[in-house]
């Protein structure tokens, strides 16, 4: 694991854009794990300045998002799928028939599940996974107790999660989804090189025991501790408990 470490969030987040955009322009086929949350908000907003201002280019890359909340359907404004249009699929060049979503309105959640790892190798594996940190530890939606070895399943969200995300549902936690389909801890380190992007103060804690702690199923994101091509890439704030 590499710690990397800036002055601010926007130096931060400007930093995981730029070795998105380097890794883009030296392989154009790269399959891209995309993750979501505030976070990732400021990433995007690099990319899409990048597209717009050096011509980085993503008509030939492929996407796999993390997870999506099950029982909102992608027209939801509160669905991942819906965010991933509107911060950064409807403003590049990517082919929106190479960006993929786990369908959180599925009928059969295994099958969907089994349908969403197939692609991805089908695909030839993700080549860069960008990844967000919870407040509960998590990455993607592996809640404490996700096996390292874990796949792509549905997973009840804890109630610390559903609190972290309730702004994003107007401030409502019961708004919050119970459940959601997401990558495993496995399926995450399956992916040739990751990225986590932390910032703020309210990371700080949990970020210094995904870092320097043990790895635990209690926190999916020390598992990455495992993965040889892993970058942290953090603000002060967040890096204030290492
Ligand atoms: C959600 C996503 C995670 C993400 C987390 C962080 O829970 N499922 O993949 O890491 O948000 O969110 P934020 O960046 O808003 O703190």
């Amino acid at each position: 694991m590499e710690v990397i470490i800036r002055p601010d969030a926007e130096t931060a987040t400007a930093l995981a854009a730029r070795l998105i955009a380097e890794r883009v322009r030296a392989k154009p086929y790269t399959v891209l794990g995309l993750a979501t949350g505030r976070t990732m908000e400021r990433v995007y907003d690099h990319l899409v300045a990048l597209h717009r201002e050096t011509a980085l280019s993503f008509r030939n890359c492929g996407s796999f998002n993390l997870d999506e909340y099950i029982g909102l359907a992608a027209e939801d404004p509160q669905s991942y799928r819906h965010y991933m249009r509107e911060k950064l699929f409807s403003r590049v060049d990517i082919d929106p028939a190479r960006t993929h979503v786990p369908d959180g309105m599925a009928t059969d959640l295994s099958a969907e599940a089994l349908r969403y790892e197939a692609l991805i190798r089908e695909a030839g594996g993700i080549d860069l996974q960008l990844l967000g940190i919870g407040e509960s530890g998590h990455i993607g939606f592996n809640e404490p107790l996700s096996a390292l070895m874990s796949r792509t399943r549905d997973k009840a969200l804890t109630l610390t999660t559903r609190q972290q995300n309730a702004a994003m549902f107007g401030g409502d936690v019961d708004a919050v989804p119970t459940r959601a389909l997401t990558m495993g801890v496995g399926t995450i380190l399956d992916a040739r090189e990751v990225i986590l992007v932390a910032t703020g103060a309210a990371k700080a804690a949990i970020l210094a025991r995904a870092v320097e702690g043990p790895v635990t199923a209690m926190i999916s994101a020390s598992a990455l501790q495992l993965h040889p091509r892993c970058k942290v890439i953090v603000d002060e704030a967040a890096a204030a408990a290492l």
